[in-house]
This record gives C-alpha cells, structure tokens and sequence, in this order.
C-alpha cells in the first residue's frame, strides 16, 4: 500500500505543478492518505486556529472506525481541492439507533480524528519571520498551502523565501536544534548537528537552513536582527497609515522571494535538487529519484 502511494506522488506533483488551482479530478477511493498521511498537514483558520488535515494511517486502522474507508463517510469528496467539504453524516446508513444522541454531539464531531492527527504548536523560532507569521504560514492556494506548511516543520522560511540571486555561496543544512511542543506524537527530525547525532528528546525539532558562505566564512541564513523592530511593529500597527505600513513591511521583506508555486516544488523535488539530499542524510537511492519519502523522520538514525 505504502509502496503504491508513494508510485503515486510524482502523479500528484504533475498535476500541482502543471495545472495549478484549476484542475479537478476523480480519485480513487483508496487514495486519500497519499495526501493525508503527512503530519504538520495543516491550515489555519481565519478564527485564528489550526486545522489538522493529518491522519496517521496506523493510528487510523486501529480506531473503532479502522475498517471503514474514507469514503463511506466522507461521501461528498470526489475531487481535488476540496476544501469545506468536511460535513459527515453518521446516519444516514450507521447510528439509526443512536441518531439523536450523534446530531446532538455535533461538536465532538469536530474532534473525530484528533488522536491520529499531529502538528507543532509551538516552536520557539529566533527568527523575525515567526514575530509576524504563524508557523503554518501559508493560506492563501487551497492545492498547496496545506502541503507548504508541512515544510515549515523541516525547513526555516529563508530556505524557499531567500532572495538567491546574489548568494553565490549558498548551502542548505540542519540547524541547531529548537525548542518545540507538539499535539499528538512528536515528528520531525530530532537531529543534534553539535553532537552529530539523533537525540531521544522530543522537546526539540531540527530544520534545514541555508547557510551563505563568503571568503571561507559560512554565515546562517536568519533574520534575527529585525526581531525587536517587528515586535515593535505589531504594537503600533494599528496607528500606522497603510503607506507607512508597506514601507515597513518592505523593509522586513526587503531579502524574501515571493515564491511561484509553478517552479516552486521542483526547485526541491526533482533530479536537480537545490538541496544535496545525500548529505542531509536522505536516503541515497530516494535522493536519485524526483521524490525523498523514505528520509527516516522518527529520528533515529539521519
Ligand atoms: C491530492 C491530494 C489529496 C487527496 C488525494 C485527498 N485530499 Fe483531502 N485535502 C487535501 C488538501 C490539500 C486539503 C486542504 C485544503 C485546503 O487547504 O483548504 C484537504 C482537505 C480535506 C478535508 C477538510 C476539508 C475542509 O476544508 O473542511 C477533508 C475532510 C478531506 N480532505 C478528506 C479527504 C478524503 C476523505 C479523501 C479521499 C477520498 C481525500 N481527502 C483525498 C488534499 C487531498
Ligand atoms: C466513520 C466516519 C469517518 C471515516 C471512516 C473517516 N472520517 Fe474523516 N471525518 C469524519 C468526521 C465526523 C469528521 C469531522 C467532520 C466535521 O468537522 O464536521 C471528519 C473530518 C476529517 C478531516 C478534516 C479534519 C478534521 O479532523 O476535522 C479529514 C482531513 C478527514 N476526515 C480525513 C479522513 C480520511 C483520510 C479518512 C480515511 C483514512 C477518513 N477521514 C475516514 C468521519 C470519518
Ligand atoms: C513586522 C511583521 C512581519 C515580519 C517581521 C515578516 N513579515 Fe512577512 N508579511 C507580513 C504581512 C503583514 C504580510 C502581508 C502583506 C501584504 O499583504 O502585502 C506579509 C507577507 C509575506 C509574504 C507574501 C509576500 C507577497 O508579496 O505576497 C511572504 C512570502 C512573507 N511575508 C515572508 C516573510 C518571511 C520569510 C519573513 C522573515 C524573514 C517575514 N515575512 C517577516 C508581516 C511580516
Ligand atoms: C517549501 C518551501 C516554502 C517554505 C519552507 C516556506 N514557504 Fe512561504 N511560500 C512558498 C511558496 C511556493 C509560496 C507561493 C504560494 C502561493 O502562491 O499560493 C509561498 C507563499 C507565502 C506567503 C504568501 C501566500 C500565502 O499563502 O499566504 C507567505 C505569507 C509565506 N509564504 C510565508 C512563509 C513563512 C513565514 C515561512 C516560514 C515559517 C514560509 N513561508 C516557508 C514556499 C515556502
Ligand atoms: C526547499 C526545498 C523544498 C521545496 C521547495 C519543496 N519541498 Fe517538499 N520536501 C522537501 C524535503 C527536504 C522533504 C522531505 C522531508 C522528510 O521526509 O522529512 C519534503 C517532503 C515533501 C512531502 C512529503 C512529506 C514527508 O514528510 O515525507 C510532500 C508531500 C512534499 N514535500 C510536497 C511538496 C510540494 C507540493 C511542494 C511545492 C508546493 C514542495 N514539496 C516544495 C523539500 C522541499
């Protein structure tokens, strides 16, 4: 099944990547874990709240729904995106008996997947980037923005945000470790580059960074200087004119990229990678191939 799944994604990327937001298509009924499967799969909501998209597959099968496929309840899903096709009804077909003790628990609904889902609440990030943006930043494209978010579990902003061009200079690799807490199981990559080896701790989460090495100099790729003055800015926002407004927030964008999603996952996802796979410590045939799915992530062993 795994192994079916992951024969699929380059599927999947071809569709991101050549036919953006406007593509729909049929999906197989097996198929949702491809995307599913993914902790730190998540979105915030306008309400300020996180929505975890993840489900543990494992965590899943052994729930007292297991043996069910998705689609028995998730009926109204049959293309891709599908954002705010949520609703289930349990009973319809199931729970006639117990009909109106579901419909009036319709809150606890909302917690149905909670113990197969995981995401990071909190990561302690010394950039100014997380003074501004949630860890889950992106929400603006339904396709991708779930999928970018889970990124920012295993790579700071800078590393796809950078402007590049005049970084000649440039390599990407695992940063000092940071402090992190996590709802249902911790993942990532607890990797301690200082003792060069995995640590037991769940209580911290590496990131790959980009580094810019100058005159044998390599110097780390995060905006920590601008921390105070974004903090600053959160406090007088509201008195700020809107031009003001953009003047500053120039400022603090004046080294980031906006991104195009168009060349955006093939930068990483493909033979000629940004990144050198092999010495971030993926596993070296996954490195070849266009996708990196088999990096170890419980962290082990890097
Ligand atoms: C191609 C990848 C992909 C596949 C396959 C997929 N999903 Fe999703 N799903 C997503 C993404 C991405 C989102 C988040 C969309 C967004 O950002 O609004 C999502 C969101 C959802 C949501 C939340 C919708 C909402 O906005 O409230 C549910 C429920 C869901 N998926 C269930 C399923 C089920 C069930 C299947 C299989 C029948 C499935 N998905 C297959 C990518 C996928
Ligand atoms: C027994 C019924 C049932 C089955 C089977 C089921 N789900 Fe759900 N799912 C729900 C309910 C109920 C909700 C919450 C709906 C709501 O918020 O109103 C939900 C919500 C979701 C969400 C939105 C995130 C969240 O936690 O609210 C996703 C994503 C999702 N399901 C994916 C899946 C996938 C993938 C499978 C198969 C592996 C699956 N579901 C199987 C009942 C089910
Ligand atoms: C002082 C607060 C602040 C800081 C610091 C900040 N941002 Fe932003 N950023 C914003 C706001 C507000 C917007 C939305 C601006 C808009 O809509 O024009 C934004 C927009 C963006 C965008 C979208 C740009 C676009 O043109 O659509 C990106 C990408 C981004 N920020 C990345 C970053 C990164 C990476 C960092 C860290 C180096 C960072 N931001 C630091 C407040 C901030
Ligand atoms: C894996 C690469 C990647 C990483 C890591 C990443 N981004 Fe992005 N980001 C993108 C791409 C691609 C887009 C363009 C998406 C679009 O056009 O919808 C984008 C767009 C954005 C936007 C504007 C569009 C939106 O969805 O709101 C903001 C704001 C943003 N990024 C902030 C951040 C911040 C803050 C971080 C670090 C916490 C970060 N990004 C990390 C790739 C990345
Ligand atoms: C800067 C490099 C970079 C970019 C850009 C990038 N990715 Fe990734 N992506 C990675 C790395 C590294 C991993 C492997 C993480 C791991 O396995 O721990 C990964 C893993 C994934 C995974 C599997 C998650 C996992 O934990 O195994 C998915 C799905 C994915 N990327 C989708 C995308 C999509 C879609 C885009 C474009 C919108 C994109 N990526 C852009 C570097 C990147």
């Amino acid at each position: 099944m795994r192994n079916f799944i992951f024969k699929l994604l380059p599927t999947l990327f071809c569709f991101f990547i050549l036919f953006s937001t406007t593509v729909c298509f049929a999906m197989d009924n097996e198929g949702c874990l491809t995307c599913h499967q993914y902790p730190g799969l998540a979105i915030h909501k306008k309400s300020g709240t996180v929505k975890v998209l993840h489900i543990d597959e494992a965590k899943y099968i052994g729930s007292p729904h297991g043996e069910l496929a998705c689609k028995e309840c998730h009926k109204k899903i049959v293309k891709v995106p599908h954002t705010g096709v949520s609703e289930v009804d349990c009973t319809t077909e199931c729970h006639q008996k117990d009909k109106e003790k579901i419909v009036t628990s319709k809150k606890a609904l909302n917690n149905f997947h909670k113990k197969e889902q995981s995401c990071i609440t909190s990561l302690k990030d010394r950039s100014s980037c997380g003074i501004c943006h949630p860890l889950y930043p992106h929400s603006k494209d339904n396709i991708v923005r779930a999928f970018l978010n889970l990124h920012t579990g295993f790579m700071l902003c800078e590393v796809c945000h950078m402007k590049k061009d005049e970084l000649k200079g440039l390599s990407y690799e695992w940063m000092g470790s940071e402090t992190a807490a996590f709802s249902g199981e911790p993942f990532g990559t607890h990797f301690n580059p200082e003792l060069g080896k995995a640590s037991k701790s769940k209580n911290f989460i590496s990131r790959i960074a980009a580094f810019d090495t100058k005159k044998g100099k390599k110097q780390l790729l995060i905006n920590t200087w601008d921390v105070a003055k974004a903090k600053a800015y959160i406090e007088t926002e509201k008195s700020l004119t809107p031009v003001e407004k953009t003047r500053k927030l120039d400022l603090f964008h004046k080294d980031i990229a906006k991104k195009k999603i168009s060349v955006a996952c093939n930068e990483c996802h493909s033979e000629d990678s940004i990144l050198d796979y092999k010495k971030l410590g993926f596993d070296e045939k996954k490195a070849k191939g266009p996708y990196i799915l088999e990096h170890k992530r419980s962290g082990n062993k890097i």
